[in-house]
This record gives C-alpha cells, sequence and structure tokens, in this order.
C-alpha cells in the first residue's frame, strides 16, 4: 500500500472516532498531501526549524503582503515576541515598565498575559455587539499619556473599521498589534489584517483556519525589529540575524558560534510544522471559502424553516470587512437569556458543540481577579453582553451536503425545545 493510500486510511478512521459531535468545534483540516509533507521532513531526519520554515515565512509574506514574517512554535509565542519586543533594550523607541497597553475585554487569555508579563499595564476596552471586535469610541476614553500600544484582538474572523481605528493610534503615537490568531486570510478594503500594525500574530492551532499542528507566524514592519523578534525566538542568540558579522566582529573574543546578544525563548517551530503549515497555506483560500459556504447554506436554512423564531442573532461582517469565518458566531436572543445553559447544554448532547465568544468578558475570569486589575467587570456593559448572549459553533471544512444542513438544523431547533 502506498504511503498517501495508508494515510488516507488513516485520516478516516481519525476522523470517524475523533468527537462525539456530529458538529464539533474543532473539525480538522488535514488532508493527507498536507501529512506526507510533514513526513517527508521526518524521513529526511532535518527536522528542526530549517529550510522549510523560511520557505514558508517568505510564502506567508509574499501572499500576506507583510513585510517580514517569522514562524513560531505558537500564536501565543507570536504575541509574547511582540511585547518583548516592543519593551527591547535594542529598540530606539521602546515601551517602559508601567507603560499601557489597550485590549478589548473579549480577548484571548495569551492576549492579555504577555502585557502583564512584560510588566506593562493593560487598559481594558469594550467591544461592539454587531461584530464582538473593540468599540472605538471607547477606545478613545481610555487613551491618556501613558497609553503606547494597543493589542488588537480580531475576532473570529472579522474586524473593526481599521482605517478609523489607525487614524486614532497614529494621532496619539499608539503601536499597533494585531492578533489575527482567529482571523486569517481576513482582509479590510482589500488588505489582509496583519499588515495594518506594527507588528501582527497568527496562530496555526489545530481548530483554526489552517494549521501546523501548533504553531504561529509574527509579523513585523522592518529589519531592527526582525531581528530582535529573531533573536529572542530563538535563547537570544546573534545566529541568522541580517547584522550577524557586524555583532561577531564586535565581539570578537567569544566564540561565534555561542554568541549570546539579547534575553531568549525558544519559541521556534520545527520544519516539520513548516511543511504542514505551508502545505495548508497554500490552501487558505480554499477553507475560507468552504466555511463561507457552510456558514451561508446553515444561516439560510435556519431562517426559512418554519420553526425559525430568531431564536439568535448571527453576527454579520461590516461591509468593508471580507471576513475569514472561524465558525458561525451568534448571539442568543435576549428572551432565552435565562435558559441559556439549559439550551447551550442541549446543543451539545444533541451534536452540535459550542463555545463561548472567545472567553467572553476576560475581566470575569479568575485569572484576571487574581492579579487585581483594577477595572471591573460591570463596566463594559458591551462585552458583557456577549458574555451572556453569545456562542459559536464550528463551520466543518468539507460542503455540508443538504442531509448535513438538516441535521444541524434540526438539533438547533430541539435544543430549544426544553
Ligand atoms: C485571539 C487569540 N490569540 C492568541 C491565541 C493563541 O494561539 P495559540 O493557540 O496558537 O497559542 C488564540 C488561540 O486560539 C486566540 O484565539
Amino acid at each position: 500500500m502506498s504511503l498517501s493510500s495508508e494515510l488516507n486510511k488513516a485520516l478516516k478512521i481519525k476522523e470517524t472516532k475523533r468527537s462525539k459531535h456530529l458538529f464539533p468545534l474543532k473539525d480538522s483540516t488535514f488532508r493527507s498531501k498536507d501529512l506526507i509533507q510533514g513526513i517527508k521532513v521526518i524521513l529526511s531526519k532535518d527536522v528542526t526549524m530549517s529550510k522549510i520554515t523560511k520557505k514558508f515565512e517568505k510564502t506567508f509574506t509574499k501572499k500576506i503582503k507583510s513585510k517580514y514574517s517569522l514562524m513560531v512554535n505558537s500564536g501565543s509565542s507570536a504575541n509574547l515576541l511582540a511585547i518583548q519586543c516592543l519593551t527591547n533594550p535594542y529598540r530606539k523607541n521602546r515601551l517602559k515598565k508601567g507603560d499601557k497597553v489597550l485590549i478589548p475585554s473579549i480577548c484571548w487569555s495569551t492576549s492579555l498575559w504577555p502585557i502583564i508579563q512584560s510588566g506593562l499595564k493593560p487598559v481594558f476596552v469594550d467591544v461592539d455587539k454587531k461584530n464582538l471586535n473593540i468599540n472605538l469610541d471607547d477606545l478613545k476614553k481610555k487613551i491618556s499619556k501613558k497609553t503606547k500600544a494597543l493589542m488588537l484582538v480580531h475576532v473570529l474572523g472579522v474586524s473593526t473599521d481599521m482605517e478609523k481605528l489607525t487614524k486614532i493610534l497614529s494621532k496619539n503615537k499608539i503601536f499597533l498589534i494585531e492578533d489575527t490568531c482567529e482571523s486569517i486570510g481576513a482582509k479590510f478594503k482589500n488588505k489582509f489584517l496583519g499588515t495594518y500594525g506594527d507588528f501582527s500574530t497568527f496562530s496555526f492551532y489545530f481548530s483554526h483556519q489552517i494549521s501546523s499542528v501548533e504553531g504561529g507566524m509574527i509579523c513585523c514592519k522592518n529589519r531592527e525589529d526582525e531581528n530582535i523578534i529573531k533573536s529572542l525566538r530563538s535563547h537570544g542568540w546573534a545566529k541568522g540575524l541580517s547584522n550577524q558579522k557586524k555583532i561577531e566582529n564586535k565581539f570578537k573574543k567569544i566564540n561565534k558560534k555561542f554568541l549570546f546578544i539579547n534575553s531568549g525563548f525558544n519559541f521556534r517551530p520545527t520544519d516539520i510544522q513548516a511543511a504542514i503549515g505551508l502545505s495548508q497555506f497554500n490552501s487558505l483560500d480554499y477553507f475560507i471559502k468552504i466555511k463561507k459556504i457552510n456558514r451561508k447554506k446553515i444561516i439560510n436554512r435556519l431562517v426559512l424553516d418554519q420553526r425559525w423564531n430568531n431564536q439568535v442573532n448571527f453576527i454579520e461582517n461590516d461591509s468593508k470587512v471580507k471576513p475569514s469565518w472561524f465558525g458561525l458566531t451568534m448571539l442568543l436572543n435576549k428572551k432565552y437569556k435565562n435558559k441559556k445553559n439549559k439550551i447551550f447544554d442541549k446543543m451539545d448532547k444533541l451534536g452540535l458543540e459550542n463555545r463561548p465568544i472567545i472567553s467572553g468578558n476576560f475581566l470575569k475570569q479568575p485569572a484576571v481577579k487574581k492579579y487585581n486589575l483594577l477595572q471591573r467587570s460591570k463596566d463594559f456593559p458591551n462585552a458583557n453582553y456577549i458574555h451572556e448572549h453569545g456562542l459559536f459553533v464550528g463551520l466543518k471544512n468539507q460542503v455540508l451536503k443538504k442531509t448535513e444542513v438538516d441535521k444541524f438544523a434540526n438539533i438547533f431547533f430541539n435544543s430549544f425545545n426544553i
């Protein structure tokens, strides 16, 4: 049996066994052709970060139209590197301890913690109910002299008005980090999300639009930042930097193979991840299209059903945004608020796995309380509304058949019979 047919067989077995849900949140994007690329790297025995990682970075830069892209082992590492680069002593214009960093209250844990881990102060900003993204009016109110950066989160495949946002930020000299971990391939006014900021980050974790198992990418706008990030990614090493020769000449007494010039982490990916990630990335448009088709099929089926009673409002993209849907995002109709948990539990039991919008209002999480972040969750009315009413379900990575869409609809409507 050929490697490809063995893999196809293995993939089929896994797919049926992997989830107890008919409609899981985590639907695999892996095809045998992606995994074969990873296996080829394993067989070559050149498995650590090397040529294939560079090839992925180059392809990514070209497609997204970023300036510099560096692959890392996760989106979380990319976020930490962006903040660590902004505070790094090699950076002329850098953030100092106690400087404030804005962040939407609907965010992911590792969008937030790098700010605190780097000695900076997070300032939470409320979000919009319409698109789940940062609220620009609240953002303006939260800016002070100490505000130096924004860790923006593009929520589940859509964004805020990037034109208005970048105007506010440049007027106030605020750095922008775009956490694009959930929104790869989405555009605002025909320009990819992740190309507006000083830094941007992407995740290739398993359940995302494309995957390298674990993995991520960080983009930046100039060579200096690229060199800082490269060094931080790999132990603080001088190896592989564009100015490596110059550094070696400066520190001639130290073995040039083991020359450390910065603080550091080990956030390197492997070439195995890069090979799988690159193969997936080459089909990014295809994956985005499938999700778009499935989303449309499901929504059309639900709203035309005689059982439709505005049970939910679907989150739509603003007209200037070309979305890259992560899942089917919705807000439960107010009238069901008190039955929310029962409805969501029943959905799950019937086979429609669901979860909150990212992690809800992050200020409600116990981890935040432990760190005394001063702001109160009750001061974020829209984030609270999303916390109380928001949910999303998976969209699968193969075009849904009519029978599947019917099953989806039956589960959905039956979940409200409680
Ligand atoms: C907004 C956001 N940022 C960062 C991350 C972290 O990415 P990773 O799981 O690759 O560490 C996630 C994870 O899904 C995310 O949703």
